[in-house]
């Protein structure tokens, strides 16, 4: 029978179900349709293996998001470093005020009297210094808005935003179309290894959020009352180390389970089941909210401990909240969170317990559960919160530094980001979808 994918027409012969398992898993290149018998209905199954991102890849409004990606990236990053040296200069200038009246008061003094004007005034002519330091820098400031102007070019900011959203959203729709943005775990990759950096525990990750232009990086070492989080222009500078910039949170963290959606990192705030809201572009807290009967500060963390007791996440269908409680007797709770609220929309009980799993993330709605932190750790129990139903599942990863302490999957990506023993890892996922269409 006949699948229709898109606007294509795939027809294949007749595949046993057990000749699919031994086809599977495929070659890691592309992605496989794989048509099966019909169905009690007499409609034709079709299954598709993801990754299909290559497909969508070739798309030539793939390289051209690309370059508007880049675009928006580089005049944002030129607006966050003008809107710093603006309030910077202008506290400088602020400053100054006090100190140009009293210079003033001592030049009128000097004329009057040239000899008190000794090396013990030296403090006149650095305030000269810093006032030519200062013009210089409004230069700079100045040759930088100049380039920002030639760098957009034709465009406004805002549309190039639009324009990058909205080739973001179609490629989506590419691959909604092929019918592989979502599916069932069936295997993880080789494990990438992209930077070592920081020390055993910590956390990374990019904007979890689809569609989004955002291609930051964000990196967060240690799990116990860090409030430095460094901000990379892209993957490659995250990489090498370079263009960076660093925000100071006002609310320390705790653990390790915090996640960038919308251009705001979500968090655990030390020592509390609070959930801060920190937006990077305005650089300040704009939300907490307690997540109601969460244990914290160690009570019901992972099993490698620190204070991984709260974990927030986002898949394709949003932001989600993985911690338990004293009335849930430590079994993994996942609750779906309204990023504009931080309010739990709707809660599930998997019946895990939370001191048992290595870590978690969500693909699709569904909440996988490692079984260790550890070497030979698997991925060892999915529960979905679409069918309230749980099962248990035998994925193997490669756990190269054998000490994971962060592992989350990134939608937009497609990929699971970890952290193992100071190293910053991606794993890509095979995603099993089966498409049904009248044959
Ligand atoms: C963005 O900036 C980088 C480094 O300054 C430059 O190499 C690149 O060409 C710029 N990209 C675009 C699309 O302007
Ligand atoms: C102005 O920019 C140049 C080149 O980027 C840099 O070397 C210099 O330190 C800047 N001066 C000030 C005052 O920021
Ligand atoms: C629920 O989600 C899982 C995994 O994403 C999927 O395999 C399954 O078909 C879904 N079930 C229903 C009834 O939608
Ligand atoms: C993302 O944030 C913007 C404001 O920064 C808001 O207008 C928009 O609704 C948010 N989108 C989602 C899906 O939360
Ligand atoms: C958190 O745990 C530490 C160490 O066990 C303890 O000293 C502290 O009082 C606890 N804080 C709260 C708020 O429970
Ligand atoms: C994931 O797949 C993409 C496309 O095939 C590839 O470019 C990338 O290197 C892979 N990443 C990992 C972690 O295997």
């Amino acid at each position: 029978c006949c699948c229709h994918v898109g606007s294509v027409n795939i027809c294949l012969f007749f595949l046993s179900l057990n000749k699919l398992q031994g086809l599977y898993p495929g070659s890691e290149e592309g992605w496989q349709v794989y048509s099966t018998a019909s169905d009690p209905d007499g409609r034709c199954v079709c299954t598709v293996v993801a990754p299909a991102q290559n497909l969508c890849k070739r798309d030539p409004r793939s390289r051209q998001l690309r370059v508007l990606t880049e675009q928006v990236q580089n005049v944002s990053q030129s607006l966050e470093v003008v809107d710093l040296r603006t309030s910077r200069d202008l506290q400088y200038v602020r400053e100054s005020e006090p100190l140009l009246r009293g210079v003033d008061g001592r030049l009128l003094s000097y004329v009057d009297n040239p000899r008190m004007l000794t090396p013990k005034n030296l403090q006149i002519m650095l305030f000269c210094y810093s006032l030519g330091a200062l013009r210089a820098e409004l230069r700079n400031l100045t040759l930088l808005l100049a380039s920002i102007q030639d760098q957009v070019g034709a465009y406004d900011y805002e549309e190039l935003q639009q324009r990058v959203l909205l080739l973001e959203s179609r490629l989506h729709g590419c691959m909604n179309k092929l019918g592989t943005s979502c599916g069932r775990l069936t295997a993880v990759s080789s494990p990438i290894t992209v930077r070592a950096s920081g020390s055993r525990f910590g956390s990374w990750m990019t904007d979890a959020m689809i569609p989004s232009s955002d291609s930051r990086v964000w990196s967060m070492d240690g799990y116990y009352k860090g409030r430095r989080v460094m901000e990379f222009r892209t993957m490659a500078d995250f990489t090498k180390g370079q263009n960076f910039v660093q925000h100071l949170l006002p609310q320390p963290w705790a653990g390790t389970g915090h996640v960038v959606y919308n251009g705001s990192l979500y968090y655990n705030k030390h020592q509390s089941n609070i959930l801060v809201q920190y937006h990077f572009r305005s650089r300040t807290v704009v939300l907490q909210r307690s997540l109601s009967g969460a244990g914290y500060n160690n009570t019901f963390p992972y099993s490698w401990g620190g204070s991984s007791d709260i974990d927030l996440m986002a898949d394709e269908m949003g932001l989600w909240a993985v911690y338990t409680s004293i009335p849930n007797a430590g079994n993994i709770l996942v609750s779906r969170l309204d990023p504009v609220t931080l309010e739990v929309m709707q809660s599930w009980d998997t019946g895990f317990p939370k001191r048992s799993a290595g870590e978690a993330f969500m693909i699709c709605g569904t909440l996988y559960v490692t079984n260790s932190h550890l070497a030979g750790a698997k991925v060892h129990f999915a529960y979905h919160t679409n069918t309230s139903a749980y099962e248990y599942t035998d994925i193997p990863f490669h756990n190269q530094y054998s000490h994971i302490s962060m592992m989350d999957y990134n939608p937009r990506e497609r990929a699971l980001f970890t952290w193992n023993n100071g190293h910053q890892v991606l794993y890509n996922v095979t995603l099993f979808h089966v498409i049904r269409s009248d044959g």
